[in-house]
């Protein structure tokens, strides 16, 4: 059931977003992830599940403070190095200082810096919400993901 399941929430097309936080010894951690979504307005929250296997659970689940980043096309070659498990994956990648200290990088479609709100269980994942302290928008042609592959967006009429 799991390799049919996989293959068929894969025909979900999402955005993709490497989300950061720091570990408990202040060391940026990040990874890329497709499960983000919008989940109020007022107050405004976001969500995101991250693997219960993941070798980042234990800073994420206590870190105070995370960022989304919505990548946009031009950063596909971030989404994979943020996929690679035992990597620098901040190698090259240039980082500033958000709310609580959480690493941003720059040039992103749009970020969005949280305070932890709230974990429940999801199975294998952990939901993770964060209520959302600032935000930042950029003109950009968005990253998509689809069927395990990497894809943009295509105007229809
Ligand atoms: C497009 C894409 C989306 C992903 N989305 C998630 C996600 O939402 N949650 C998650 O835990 N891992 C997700 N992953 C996997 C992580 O990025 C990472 O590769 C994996 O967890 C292995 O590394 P780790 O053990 O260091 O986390 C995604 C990977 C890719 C390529």
């Amino acid at each position: 059931m799991s390799r049919k399941l996989r293959h068929a929430f894969g025909h979900f097309a999402t955005g993709v977003t490497v989300i950061t936080c720091r570990d408990a010894a202040g060391v940026p951690v990040g990874m890329t992830a497709n499960s983000f979504s919008s989940l109020s307005l007022d107050p405004p929250l976001v969500l995101w599940s991250l693997a219960k296997t993941s070798s980042n659970y234990a800073a994420f689940v206590a870190a105070p403070n995370f960022c989304v980043h919505v990548l946009g096309e031009e950063q596909q070659a971030l989404a994979g190095q943020f996929a690679v498990k035992d990597a620098d994956r901040f190698a090259g990648v240039s980082v500033s200082n958000g709310q609580g200290e959480v690493p941003i990088i720059s040039g992103s479609h749009a970020h969005f810096e949280c305070a932890t709100h709230a974990l429940y269980d999801g199975g294998d994942h952990t939901i993770i919400v964060g209520r959302v302290l600032e935000t930042h928008t950029a003109e950009a042609v968005p990253l998509l993901f689809h069927c395990g592959k990497f894809a943009k967006v295509a105007a229809l009429g």
